[in-house]
């Protein structure tokens, strides 16, 4: 296969690609990275949570890892881009309700829901809502779409919950039933890889891809033992990290109606216990993010994220 000359130009990193990297969607990540990197980026550390499977977890870590973070005092933006379901901002309208309800004062993120399928929108939602935050998380609808991917294209963290089957890890990779070979990297994977490699090309920093084992159930049992050896292939052939991940637990949905979690209730303990594995499982999945410690670095990532932003102008012009 040739290369491919984008419209930006012989020598920008678009006509550094083989046709066969980018068969995704029609678009080719280096179009999808300049679309975003020409665009002011907040000063807060992004956090994308998606995977092209829909039910996997994507809400549901998403708002739990919200609600920590703004429990832990931080300053918290959340886009919704899956404004069909409306999971994460559906849980945060809860929450304002309960406080409402309970006349009590929660720590809590700004949010939007989107519907804008533009990354110039995209961008300009973010600096609305989170130009003071120093984190932006943003949930992504599942099944892959130009907005996807842009979001995906601006993550500094990608989160990717997967449960503990075969169909689900089938888009991060195939594998062979008998010797459990890696055959080849699942659509979403090369989706990830591809505009990875689309952001080494324009010198970006690398984004960090942390996949989440989600809603597992029998630590011990054959089927986990199966998957984990397949994740732990696939992390050095797809090249992410894997967080210890959640377990099945009715904590993580019996007080969505309320858009509360159990770092809530030390604050309403009338409402109910507090279950401490589960908050502790999200503690450890904020530690297994490595995210950047205080406002110092949040700073310096924003400076180092204009100063590239100012190359790639340069590389593309
Ligand atoms: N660790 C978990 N334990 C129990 N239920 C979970 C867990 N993670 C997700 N769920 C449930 O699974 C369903 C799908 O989760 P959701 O976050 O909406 O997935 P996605 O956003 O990927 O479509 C929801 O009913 C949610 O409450
Ligand atoms: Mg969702």
């Amino acid at each position: 296969m040739g290369t491919v000359t984008g419209q930006l130009g012989r020598n920008s990193p678009v006509t550094q690609f083989a046709a066969k990297d980018w068969d995704l969607g029609g678009e080719h990540p280096g179009v999808v990275l300049h679309d975003v990197a020409s665009r002011p980026r907040p000063a807060g550390h992004v956090i994308v949570f998606a995977n092209e499977k829909g039910g996997v977890g994507k809400s549901t870590l998403a708002f739990h890892t919200a609600i920590a973070l703004c429990d832990a005092g931080k300053k918290v933006a959340v886009i919704d881009l899956d404004h069909g379901q409306a999971t994460l901002s559906g849980a945060l309208i809860n929450r304002e309700a309960t406080c409402r309800l309970l006349k009590v004062g929660l720590p809590s993120p700004r949010y939007v829901a989107f519907s804008q399928s533009s990354a110039a929108c995209l961008s300009q939602e973010i600096a609305r809502i989170g130009s003071d935050c120093a984190f932006v998380l943003i949930d992504v609808a599942g099944g892959g779409s130009p907005i996807a991917r842009r979001a995906i294209a601006m993550a500094d963290s990608l989160v990717t919950p997967v449960s503990s089957s075969f169909a689900d890890i089938d888009l991060l990779g195939q594998f062979d039933a008998i010797s459990l070979r890696l055959k080849r990297l699942g659509r979403f994977s090369r989706l990830v890889g591809g505009l990875r490699k689309a952001r080494t090309d324009a010198r970006l920093p690398d984004l960090d891809w942390l996949v989440v084992p989600n809603r597992s159930r029998h630590t011990g049992s054959t089927n986990e033992a199966i998957i984990s050896q397949a994740l732990a292939k696939l992390s050095t052939k797809a090249d992410f990290r894997l967080a210890q991940g959640l377990g099945e637990r009715v904590a993580y949905r019996e007080l969505f109606l309320y858009g509360l979690t159990h770092f809530d209730l030390k604050r309403i303990p009338n409402l109910g216990r507090v279950k401490a594995t589960a908050r502790d499982e999200i503690s450890q999945l904020l530690a297994d993010l490595q995210l950047p410690a205080d406002d110092e670095e949040q700073a310096d990532l924003f400076a180092a994220g204009m100063a590239v932003k100012e190359q790639v102008l340069a590389a593309t012009a």
